[in-house]
């Protein structure tokens, strides 16, 4: 009787869950700065699908309240029928709806830089003076950063070629080498529960360990591992 009232009070908590879900969740992002240093706000939209999973990101280095057509449109396609899982790019035409519209562009950014492994966990400025996701809001990012964890081993790839804009991964081949720091290698490998991290992938490493993400607890670098990561820029 009593395990009945505890998943009756589950489900019921669950289903308010998913029907007070927001839709979007817009926030300032604590790792994506302007050149200027300025805060990048990001409002996302997660579009779960049985084959495939969506991520839209709409983004603005322009400040909160630059007109929405005119913000950023990004995109990541999931497919989770393939393994190891494939996470497709798209940078798409700027017009206002969280939707995946059929016209993508060149891409302005180089995404496999910052996205090693599919989709990246989501981190917002909890002190932002602009906007702070609420309760509901903050519940829904941590429900799709476990999402995000979950795809584990992840392929990214370019969703599109095109002459013009930035390459989706760097071409000169000393960006491929590897990162080489073994204890970020229990996690990030060919075969590991991560993708590989190489060179191209410094600036999010950096970042990530400066701020204290990486390694996770209880993990730990070496004294040696950290000066050679920061000597390798
Ligand atoms: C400078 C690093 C950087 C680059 C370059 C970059 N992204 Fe991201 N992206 C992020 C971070 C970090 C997040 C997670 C949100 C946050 O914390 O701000 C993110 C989130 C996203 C999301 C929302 C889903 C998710 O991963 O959380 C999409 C969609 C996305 N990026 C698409 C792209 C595309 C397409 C490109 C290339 C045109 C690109 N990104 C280039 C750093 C980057
Ligand atoms: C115990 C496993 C583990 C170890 C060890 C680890 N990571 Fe990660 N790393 C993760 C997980 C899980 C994620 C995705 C979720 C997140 O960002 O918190 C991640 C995300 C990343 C990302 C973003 C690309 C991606 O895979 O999503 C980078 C870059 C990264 N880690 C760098 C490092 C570096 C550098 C080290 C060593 C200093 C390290 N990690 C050690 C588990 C690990």
């Amino acid at each position: 009787m009593k395990t009945y009232i505890l998943f009756m009070g589950l489900g019921i908590s669950l289903g308010l869950f998913f029907l007070t879900a927001p839709a979007t969740v817009t926030f300032e992002s604590k790792e994506s700065k302007t050149f200027a240093e300025g805060p990048v706000f990001n409002r996302i939209r997660f579009i779960p699908g049985w084959k495939r999973d969506i991520w839209i990101m709409a983004q603005s280095h322009l400040g909160l309240h630059a007109e929405f057509k005119n913000w950023n449109k990004l995109a990541i396609v999931v497919d989770k029928s393939q393994s190891p899982t494939v996470a497709t790019f798209y940078q798409l035409k700027q017009d206002g709806k969280m939707e995946l519209s059929t016209q993508p562009l060149p891409y302005k950014a180089r995404c496999f830089a910052c996205h090693a492994d599919g989709p990246r966990a989501i981190r917002w400025n909890h002190e932002s003076e602009a906007i702070v996701p609420n309760a509901l809001e903050s519940a829904a990012l941590t429900v799709w950063n476990l999402r995000i964890k979950i795809y584990g081993h992840v392929s990214s790839q370019a969703g599109t070629t095109f002459q013009d804009g930035e390459p989706f991964r760097a071409e000169q081949p000393v960006y491929k080498r590897p990162l080489g720091i073994a204890t970020c290698e229990r996690c990030h490998s060919a075969t590991g529960l991560r993708n590989a991290l190489s060179l191209e992938h410094l600036g999010t490493a950096l970042f990530l360990v400066r701020s204290g993400y990486m390694p996770p607890f209880p993990f730990q670098l070496t004294a040696q591992e950290r000066t050679a990561l920061e000597l390798i820029r």
